[in-house]
């Protein structure tokens, strides 16, 4: 069974509390659920991951090679916008790699208008809140399978 390694940046375990005006009334747990059940039906298992820390973000990455993960999808929430390291982490490891976004980043303040991580990864998606996340692994998914 192939291996995707599903990975929530920073703040995002206070989805459903945390500004509800732009990222809606879902908690991470129910959105991890739905992750679980769309893996379950298409037959691929994920290891699922939330951290405040970018030290970790950067480790659990680095682990995907011994571990046979075959692709990764991450929203890096504000380390999005900041993180060369998690950038250069992705680039290292070489698996196929989709950036969610639940708001459209491209529509929000200026400082969220870059992505360091979207250009070492396969593609980005951005602005269909909770959907980002099923679309993302909809995508991943069609990616290992190919
Ligand atoms: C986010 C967008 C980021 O700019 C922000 O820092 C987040 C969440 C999103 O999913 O829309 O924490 O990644």
């Amino acid at each position: 069974m192939k291996k995707i390694l599903v990975i929530h940046g920073p703040n995002l375990n206070l989805l459903g509390e945390r500004e509800k005006d732009i990222y809606g009334e879902a908690t991470l747990a129910e959105i991890n659920k739905n992750l679980e059940e769309i893996a379950k039906d298409e037959g691929v298992a994920l290891t699922i991951v939330q951290s405040n820390h970018e030290g970790d973000i950067i480790d659990v990455i680095g682990k995907v090679k011994s571990d046979q993960t075959a692709a990764i999808l991450i929203n890096p929430a504000a380390y999005t916008h900041t993180s060369v390291a998690i950038r250069d982490a992705i680039a290292a490891v070489k698996i196929p790699t989709i950036e969610v976004h639940m708001s459209n980043i491209y529509a929000r303040e200026e400082f969220r208008h870059t992505s360091l991580c979207a250009p070492v990864c396969h593609g980005q998606i951005t602005g269909f809140g909770v959907n980002s996340y099923y679309i993302g692994l909809r995508a991943t998914i069609q990616l290992v399978k190919a």
